[in-house]
């Protein structure tokens, strides 16, 4: 989604604005644009709609400076695709706004200032920020005092930056729903909506709190509390490698992020899980005292986060005995719902900012749950400051904007979770050991289950012409369908629906035939010999059916069905195992579709407004 760089120094900031700016990438847009001030005040905006290489060119043609700018990426929520709606926007060519977020009262406001005699040349509801601002600065008011001032009439979700042309030596910047990072530097300072931005040149951040409002000089920041009261925010010194936008020799960030599977879960298992069960406290100081009371878990997500907590729900009735509901974050938030007792709330999402999530977290801390816990792949993100426990993925950043290595450290960090609740609520020596075991066996697993991948990429070819799939699953397994549907429809556009292969005869056998490929999850579990009935239903009505199976599984290729093996795996992580054949599939249908596969169309990395 939309994306923020900005920047106060003395030198020419033009090229880390630009680099920011492809940096944020990955998290989808249509449009960017910057704004310039150079030392005298004299401000130059280039926008254009497109990738951020054609803001860019432009910007070299234009030969702009500056040693204060700011700059974005738009994902176009209010006016569609054009150069006029492109950010950054301006009042009386002297206050220049980007802003992430959507002002839900910009109807009101946009009149009323029209009626003070302001000219709207957007469609934008940002625009209302640049027009509110410049109106608070003419009644005397500093930047500061503006901004703040301007913020209180603001409904809805903003992390906005304001830069004053007849102050070139500051920027205001105000967050409220949407996040911003400040970057520290020396003799020079930062400002993003995503640290990854500014990673070139710090690793000193502070990220702003809801109704926090900043000003950033080269030299100072200072942070003010939604009351208007200055703060110390902590500064935190970030890990993240500078090079993870490096594809890594593979042609998408997906398939590099695919192949960095085994890896990844590895290093989610490092230190956490000994020989014989997990250490204390991994999911956070204290952390053991709290599992210790949990008797129902409600986990809220959406997308393949959502699937993860899906997959985690079998485990935890199964394995640890406490029950447990999943829902989507979007219905969860508007809707009134139970609270059992001593319920945990676990949310899940790889970047930890995504704004219905957010809204159901906190929803969740004023009905009473007994704690929150976040499983979360971005240190520092709003989830995780606002929960009280947090357990990070470790899958380091994920720029493909399908989620892949983020989904299997979800549910490599559910398993752990399992052993930890389900040490307290009678989990089964045999099945801890069992799923200790496993998880000690699956960074292996993935890399044998990886080397398949030729299969598959034949595979593909057959179904690069097809409009419409169907995949189906049972168990653990449906939430993979239901993950390895996503993916298909994510980055080919092929329309695809998962079922539980159960299912199938209450409505869904009706679409079988020989133009719908039907893929089917087949680990060697208790519910084979179900599915197996489920497959030949499939196969009665003339369905063409790709089946990945364990090889002990007794499936054969023929003229219906196309076999792909997968290593046989323990089952507690055979859906962590069989997620990997089907993100292959997806990402090599795409390939020959030719579809921009990092960057699908219409969607974004990190989703902060709902
Ligand atoms: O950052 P989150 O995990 O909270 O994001 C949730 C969904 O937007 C995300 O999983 C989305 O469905 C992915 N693009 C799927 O690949």
């Amino acid at each position: 989604m939309c994306g923020i760089v900005g920047a106060v120094a003395e030198r020419n900031v033009v090229e880390i604005l630009l680099e920011g700016l492809k940096r944020l990438e990955y998290r989808g847009y249509d449009s960017a644009g910057v704004a310039l001030l150079q030392p005298s005040g004299e401000l130059t905006r280039i926008r254009r709609t497109g990738k951020v290489q054609e803001l860019a060119d432009a910007v070299a043609e234009d030969s702009a400076l500056g040693s204060t700018g700011i700059a974005h990426t738009r994902w176009a929520t209010h006016g569609g695709v054009t150069e006029r709606n492109a950010h950054p926007h301006c009042s009386s060519e002297r206050i220049s706004v980007v802003h992430n977020g959507i002002i839900e009262n910009y109807l009101a406001l946009r009149e009323a200032l029209t009626q003070q005699g302001y000219t709207f040349t957007s469609d934008t509801d940002t625009e209302t920020i640049a027009h509110t601002v410049h109106a608070e600065m003419q009644k005397g008011k500093s930047l500061l005092a503006a901004v703040q001032n301007s913020v209180k009439q603001f409904h809805g979700a903003y992390g906005t930056v304001v830069m004053d042309s007849e102050d070139p030596s500051r920027v205001v910047v105000a967050r409220s729903g949407s996040p911003l990072v400040i970057g520290l530097g020396l003799g020079e300072n930062f400002i993003a909506s995503d640290q990854m931005a500014l990673l070139p040149v710090t690793r000193r951040f502070i990220f702003l709190e809801e109704g926090d409002v900043a000003e950033i000089t080269r030299r100072e920041v200072s942070v003010y509390d939604a009351n208007g009261e200055p703060v110390k925010r902590e500064v935190i010194e970030s890990n993240i490698e500078h090079d993870a936008g490096d594809k890594g020799g593979c042609r998408h960030y997906m398939l590099k992020e695919i192949h960095e599977q085994p890896t990844v879960v590895r290093n989610a298992l490092q230190n956490r899980l000994g020989e014989s069960g997990l250490v204390a406290d991994i999911f956070g100081a204290g952390a053991d005292d709290i599992l210790s009371k949990v008797k129902h878990v409600q986990i809220i997500a959406c997308g393949t986060s959502y699937h993860a907590g899906m997959t985690a729900r079998y485990w935890l009735e199964q394995y640890a005995n406490v029950s447990c509901n999943v829902e989507i974050a979007s219905e969860f938030r508007y809707r009134k719902s139970v609270v059992h007792q001593n319920s945990l709330l676990v949310t899940i999402s790889q970047s930890g900012e995504t704004a219905d999530t957010l809204a159901a977290l906190r929803l969740a801390k004023e009905v009473g749950y007994m704690a929150s816990l976040t499983i979360c792949n971005v240190p520092g993100s709003s989830l995780v400051r606002e929960s009280d426990l947090a357990f990070m993925t470790r899958a380091g950043a994920e720029i493909g904007v399908a989620s892949t290595k983020a989904f299997t450290t979800q549910l490599t960090a559910f398993l752990m979770l399992t052993l930890a609740v389900g040490k307290y609520n009678g989990l089964s020596e045999a099945d801890s050991s069992s799923i200790v075991k496993a998880l000690h066996s699956l960074p292996a697993k993935l890399e044998e289950t990886l080397a398949i991948t030729q299969g598959i990429e034949d595979l593909a070819e057959e179904f690069a012409d097809k409009n419409h799939s169907l995949f189906l699953g049972r168990g653990d397994q449906y939430p993979i369908a239901m993950e390895g549907a996503l993916k298909l429809k994510e980055i080919s556009y092929i329309h695809a629906e998962a079922y539980a292969s159960g299912e199938l005869k209450h409505g869904p056998l009706a679409l079988i035939d020989d133009e719908m490929p039907v893929i089917v999850v087949a680990p060697n579990n208790e519910l084979l010999e179900k599915l197996k009935s489920n497959v030949e239903e499939v196969r009665a009505r003339g369905g063409i059916m790709y089946v990945f199976a364990d090889r002990d599984a007794r499936f054969a290729s023929d003229d219906t069905m196309r076999v792909i093996n997968v290593p046989h795996c323990e089952a507690p992580i055979a859906p962590i195992v069989y997620t990997l054949p089907l993100q292959l599939l997806s990402y090599y249908v795409a390939l020959i579709k030719g579809t921009d596969v990092d960057q699908p169309r219409n969607l974004a990395k990190s989703v902060t407004v709902e």
